[in-house]
């Protein structure tokens, strides 16, 4: 038996919804905890696989993990355990999250390699000349990282490429390294300021947040504290995006307009009408006639790898040329074979898509090949002709909370179905 969504043509997206706290803000949140003895709370936790997942990795180790609603409680009295295993890294990537807390405290870490993902390779290069770089030892065997370290110690470091996991493993373990560690070409991503305000919460000396280049002067010990995750940015993108192409008109509230500009801007150009107050965003796309542009994907605060496939399927659906590079994942395109199977007219060259959008799609079944592909496929169901039926659609229960209750109050048909005669095999997910 699995399940997947029947998504209905749609007319117009109207109305309002809340966006949930980011997951990709909440898992180092999450990891931050280990670095002190007590009970940490976190709130605005969006209810996800991920998240769940992070719950399960840290029971590993020793913490007590509840969820009351969306408030995480993570008591860590009884954290003594230093080792991630294969069956929840391979579930999720971030789960080497905890490699530098478990450093920084413990002074030893065993944390399963998380692999390749599912649209190409995912080092993890940078985490672990980090570690090296704050003077761990670090060894690879049996698909397992082994480190080790007397108490680490500050260093200058220099992020080859801007990495968020990096950014976050380096930051997760210097805080407690003795003496003052530089990184530069650090991660800028909104999620990364979130992480330094919980850790300079518990009592950790971060200097320059919101740059690429942070000072952290290393402490003794640090101490639990109450934080909020930020909103999604990319749940809001996902819901910007559909409500242009549906030529809709809709308000996000609870998100923060700032840490979507690059979209906002692009969205405009083709034709959408945007206002943003603080707390939210309305977009109207019903009085202008939309065109697809071109994007290019980078580091924050440029456009988001993670919107790229969401907005394929909405340049799919229009008429006209678009190109789409991803200069961050140049494999990622799984999806493109899925939304030609809709009627697109998509193909791939290195690391950029070519689109010519033929102004209409079909519903056909395809199937979610990863997280966003997944978001990708259910946009184009909604615009498309017909019945789409979205297959593999656990990718989705990993990053979008409330999907199907969120499209029904802004008047899509999304239905979560089940269905013993398909045959899609649930395999385990390294994205994310
Ligand atoms: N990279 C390296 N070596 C490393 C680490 C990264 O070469 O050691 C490269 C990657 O191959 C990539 C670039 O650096 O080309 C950036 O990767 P980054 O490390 O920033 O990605 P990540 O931390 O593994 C996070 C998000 C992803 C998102 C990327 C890019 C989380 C849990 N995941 O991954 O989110 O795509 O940043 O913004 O925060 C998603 O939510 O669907 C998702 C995939």
């Amino acid at each position: 038996m699995s399940d997947f969504y029947q998504v209905t043509a749609n007319q117009a997206l109207q109305g309002q919804i809340d966006i949930s706290g980011a997951k990709n803000a909440v898992l180092p949140l999450m990891a931050a905890t280990l670095l002190c003895k007590g009970v940490s709370i976190i709130n605005n936790v969006p209810q996800l696989d991920d998240v769940a997942t992070m719950a399960d990795v840290l029971r590993y180790l020793g913490a007590k993990v509840s969820h009351q609603g969306s408030r995480l409680i993570i008591n860590t009295h009884a954290c003594h355990g230093h080792q991630a295993p294969y069956h929840l890294v391979t579930k999720m990537r971030a789960s080497i999250y905890v490699l530098g807390p478990l450093l920084a405290r413990l002074g030893r870490a065993n944390v399963a390699l998380p692999g390749g993902c599912a649209w190409g390779p995912r080092p993890i290069d940078l985490h672990l000349a980090g570690m090296q770089a704050l003077a761990a030892k670090v060894e690879l065997s049996h698909g397992n990282i082994h480190a080790y370290a007397g108490r680490l110690t500050g260093t200058d470091f220099t992020f080859a490429t801007s990495s968020v996991g990096a950014t976050v493993n380096m930051l997760l373990a210097s805080v407690l390294a003795s003496g003052t560690t530089r990184l530069f070409n650090a991660a800028i991503e909104p999620e990364i300021d979130n992480l330094i305000d919980q850790l300079n919460a518990m009592g950790a000396n971060i200097f320059g947040k919101g740059s690429a280049n942070l000072c952290i002067e290393g402490v003794d010990e640090l101490k639990p504290v109450e934080i909020s995750a930020i909103p999604d940015r990319i749940e809001a993108g996902t819901y910007l995006i559909a409500a242009a192409m549906s030529r809709g008109h809709v308000r996000l509230n609870q998100v923060i307009p700032e840490h979507l500009t690059a979209l906002l801007a692009k969205l405009t150009d083709c034709g959408a009408h945007i206002e943003c107050d603080p707390n939210g965003i309305t977009l109207d796309a019903r009085h202008k006639p939309l065109r697809p542009m071109s994007i290019k994907t980078g580091p924050y605060p440029q456009f988001a790898t993670d919107l790229a496939p969401q907005w394929m399927a909405m340049c799919a659906s229009l008429s006209g040329i678009a190109q789409i590079t991803d200069t961050i994942y140049p494999d990622r395109f799984q999806h493109v074979d899925e939304l030609n199977r809709l009627g697109a007219n998509i193909r791939v060259r290195g690391n950029s898509a070519y689109i010519i959008g033929t102004g209409s799609l079909s519903g056909a079944p395809v199937k979610a090949t990863d997280l966003r592909a997944g978001a990708a496929l259910i946009l184009a169901g909604i615009v498309a002709k017909g019945t789409t039926q979205v297959n593999q659609i656990y990718h989705l229960d990993r990053g979008y909370q409330d999907l199907t209750q969120k499209l029904a109050q802004l008047g899509a048909s999304v239905q979560c179905c089940s269905s013993d005669k398909h045959s899609a095999t649930a395999q385990l997910s390294l994205c994310g």
